[in-house]
């Protein structure tokens, strides 16, 4: 990183403030001491023009429709490699060794059990809970379980923690699932990669052995590696938030799930496929783009826009070709869902209000089709992309407790309310 100054007149003021360059993409505007110098404050609601924070992480370029883990292409990732070594590759910077894979997975593979109290914690909540509402809850309970690894200053725990939490996330989904329909836990199998396991905690039962199907495993692991990490979006930042007060890394985790529940962010891809059924066919098509135009309607075309992406998400074109392996292995490449997404990505990409506002598909406008295919119902989506989120959650917060110069966030405002005044007396209002 490089270091100018800039300086800014504001008023009949000028300060003289850093500007920071990283390695690529925008430089940054350094305003730590703006109040000292001026008695004012920045106003972003929305952060759509703050940097939060320095990060070697993940690099998205919105306009060029790039992203990078750890300088890696997605694309590549996403053809060549796994989520097991994604994980490893965002926690510790590098793509591991043959050596340090083979122990990545070992360790992962060992720590997929929960505690079996945690059995009767989900006892405890309704059948028809929403998963999401279970996960978060789960989540948050682990730190109930695993005091041994809530001391974030000692870097042992901080990395335990994080296997732990990589490797349980699937299993207290798959409970989650079981949970909703009333089907016995399938434990993991420590003779099983990581989606194939997942997949069999999901869909197995005890009464008869599980076909793995190696097309599914494939894809589902693209889906996760695609949906591992994203910068600074809204549930990263919360488990940043989280994390700069101490509190501990399953907290931290859990309050993402939380952010990441919402129809605007992970809940998308929920929303998406809902609103593909309600479109239902073709011909229904244009009343829903209409819908999407107008300013008095609230609705918006689920799946669409971004609030970085002003181009393609390059995850989206890579879902949209796993959606098709997996519906022409199982069968359904005419599922009329697909027919309604491509059909609408094919008008929505050709009208001028779309054009205009930049509105592409994003990863969230396949994903839905392509796991409601493999047999997961709608309420499960959201869960299954935070199964994948939290690896980039873990590092991001790892990155954040490992810098210097953290200190708890703690951001501003600008007050509009009332000015001093003094209590009245009820008789007198
Ligand atoms: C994810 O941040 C991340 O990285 C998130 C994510 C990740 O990996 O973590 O990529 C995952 O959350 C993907 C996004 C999933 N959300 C959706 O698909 C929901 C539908 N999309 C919109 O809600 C919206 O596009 C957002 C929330 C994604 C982005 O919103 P912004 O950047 O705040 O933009 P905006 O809402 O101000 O929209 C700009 C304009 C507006 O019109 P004007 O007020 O300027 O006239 O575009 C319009 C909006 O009305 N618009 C849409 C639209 N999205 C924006 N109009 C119709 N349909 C849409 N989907």
């Amino acid at each position: 990183m490089t270091a100018t100054t800039g300086t800014f007149s504001l008023g009949d003021k000028s300060v003289e403030m850093p500007v920071k360059t990283g390695t690529i993409g925008p430089s940054v505007v350094d305003i730590g001491k703006l109040y000292g110098q001026t008695g004012m404050f920045t106003y972003d609601p929305g952060f759509t023009s703050t940097a939060s924070c320095e990060s070697q992480i993940t690099y998205i370029d919105g306009d060029e429709g790039i992203l990078l883990y750890r300088g890696y292409p997605i694309e590549q990732i996403a053809e060549k490699g796994d989520f097991l070594e994604t994980c490893y590759l965002l926690l510790y910077g590098e793509l591991p060794t043959r050596v340090q894979k083979s122990d990545f997975d070992y360790r992962i593979t060992r720590h997929t059990m929960v505690h079996e109290q945690m059995a009767r914690f989900f006892g405890g909540l309704r059948r028809d809970s929403h998963p999401m509402a279970v996960l978060c809850a789960s989540v948050g309970a682990l730190s109930a379980f695993y005091h041994d690894s809530t001391d974030i200053t000692d870097p042992s725990q901080r990395m335990v923690a994080s296997l732990r939490l990589i490797a349980k996330m699937p299993t207290l989904a798959a409970m989650a699932y079981k949970y909703s329909i009333g089907q016995p836990f399938m434990y993991p199998k420590n003779d099983l990669d990581y989606c194939s396991n997942f997949l069999r905690m999901c869909f197995a039962v005890p009464c008869e052995d599980y076909k793995i199907n190696p097309i599914l495993t494939r894809a589902l692991d693209r889906i996760f590696i695609l949906h591992a990490d994203h910068e600074q979006n809204a549930s990263t930042s919360t488990v940043r938030l989280a994390g700069s007060s101490g509190a501990n890394p399953f907290a931290c985790i859990a309050a993402g799930v939380a952010c990441l529940w919402g129809p605007a962010h992970g809940g998308a891809n929920e929303a998406a496929l809902k609103m593909l059924l309600d479109i239902g066919t073709v011909e229904n098509i244009p009343k829903y783009i209409a819908r999407a135009k107008d300013k008095n309607d609230p609705f918006r075309l689920m799946g669409f826009g971004h609030r970085v992406y002003k181009n393609y998400d390059p995850r989206a074109k890579i879902m949209q070709r796993t959606c098709h392996e997996v519906l022409n292995e199982l069968g359904l490449k005419d599922d009329p869902l697909l027919s309604v997404a491509i059909e609408l990505e094919r008008i929505a990409l050709s009208d001028e209000y779309f054009i205009e506002k930049k509105l592409y598909p994003n990863i969230d406008f396949y994903s839905g089709i392509t796991l409601k295919a493999m047999g997961f119902p709608l309420s499960m989506f959201t869960v299954l992309f935070a199964v994948a989120r939290t690896s980039g959650w873990i590092a991001q917060w790892k990155e954040m407790i490992e810098d210097p110069g953290q200190k708890i966030g703690r951001p501003r405002q600008l007050y509009t309310g009332a000015a001093r005044r003094d209590y009245r007396a009820i008789a007198e209002r």
